[in-house]
């Protein structure tokens, strides 16, 4: 665990980038910081491997304060991946990985077995391994990047924007990829975005901070979206909150009925399409055992009848859901958790 505690950072010149920051990031779980540019995001994470020392208050790692551990020490059980992955543009691929092994003293063979079996975890070609960073493209270079900083096995991971300089695909790509290595790896993660996307993807804990880095609020993304504490995280969640929120309710509430004759099926029963004069029309599909409330209502969109078709775990379908029974769960869920109007007359957005 990583515990900030009462931490802040004056700059020689006098600006304060973090103001008295408390909180703690759970061991074997993703903390994303998120907040705007310049609100200390990348201060505080340096703080945890002493690149840059608190001025007041105490960072600790699993209950010890980092400034009793020398930063080489502390340093072999960080791994630090930042934007643009900060590769050697002059070693090979295999040799970048190798960095910390390399340091660490192990012989070059084992070095280099080690960072062919990361380069494969992080879904990379052995074949790039003798390639050199520029042969790389951008998302396959950040890959590298996480590779290196997995290379010693270390349970502390600090990841800074490591994702924004790729385009929107190729990131959604990283972003899977760490979630499917964290399940195996369980790392100590803190995570920096300006993303409020990102954050609520990635993050099992999200903080967000504010200018001059005050915490503005720290909680599970299901909790940021639905209960956020001021306008400035309302604000900072932006006007898609509701829709991103739905991510959160499972579909399984939904209120199926039996498929009606005019949705076409193949032979095993998976949907082919609404039949419709000259042909089929489009059709979307949700797994309700599986999906969110929000894959229901994308199923219910992709049909020009507004009617989303449920499936099985094989494709095969199981029901279908109207507009009508959107709208309940909708409803219901909108009861709970819409605050009654503050009594002084305050603007009530969002
Ligand atoms: N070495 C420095 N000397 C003085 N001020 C600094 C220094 N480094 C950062 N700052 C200031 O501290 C504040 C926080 O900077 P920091 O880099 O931590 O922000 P950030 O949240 O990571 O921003 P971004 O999203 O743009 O990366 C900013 O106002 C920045 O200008
Ligand atoms: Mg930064």
């Amino acid at each position: 665990m990583i515990t900030f505690e009462g931490v802040t950072k004056r700059y020689d010149d006098g600006t304060v980038a973090v103001d008295d920051l408390s909180l703690e990031a759970p061991t074997g779980a993703i903390t994303v910081f998120v907040g705007p540019s310049g609100c200390g995001k990348t201060t505080s994470l340096r703080m945890i491997n002493r690149m840059i020392d608190a001025t007041e208050g105490r960072v600790l790692l699993d209950g010890q304060d980092v400034r009793e551990i020398d930063p080489p020490t502390l340093r072999r059980g960080i791994g630090y991946v930042i934007q643009q992955a900060g590769l050697f543009p002059h070693r090979k691929i295999v040799d970048n990985v190798a960095t910390v092994p390399y340091l660490l003293g192990w012989d070059r063979k084992r070095a280099r077995a080690r960072a062919m079996e990361l380069l494969e975890r992080v879904g990379l070609d052995a074949g790039l391994a003798r390639r050199y960073p520029f042969q790389l493209s951008g998302g396959q270079q950040q890959r590298v990047g996480v590779a290196r900083a997995l290379a010693a096995d270390p349970p502390v991971l600090l990841m800074d924007e490591p994702f924004s300089a790729v385009d929107p695909i190729v990131r959604a790509s990283l972003q899977d990829e760490l979630l499917r290595l964290q399940s195996d790896l369980q790392k100590t993660i803190v995570f920096v975005t300006h993303d409020i996307d990102e954050a609520i993807k990635l993050g099992d804990t999200v903080a967000v901070l504010r200018v001059g880095g005050r915490l503005a609020q720290m909680a599970g993304p299901a909790t940021l979206l639905t209960e956020p504490v001021d306008d400035f995280v309302r604000e900072f969640l932006g006007r898609d909150r509701g829709i991103r929120r739905l991510s959160f309710i499972p579909a399984k509430d939904v209120r199926l009925e039996a498929a009606p004759a005019d949705l076409v099926t193949d032979a095993a029963g998976r949907p082919l399409g609404w039949r419709a004069d000259g042909g089929l029309l489009p059709y979307g599909t949700f797994n309700p055992e599986r999906d969110s409330l929000r894959a229901a209502l994308d199923a219910a969109l992709l049909a020009a009848n507004g009617t989303a078709v449920a499936v099985d775990e094989d494709g095969r379908v199981i029901g279908v859901v109207t507009r009508e029974a959107l709208d309940e769960v909708l409803g219901q869920y909108a009861a709970r958790h819409t605050r009654p109007l503050p009594a002084t007359g305050e603007d009530p957005r969002g």
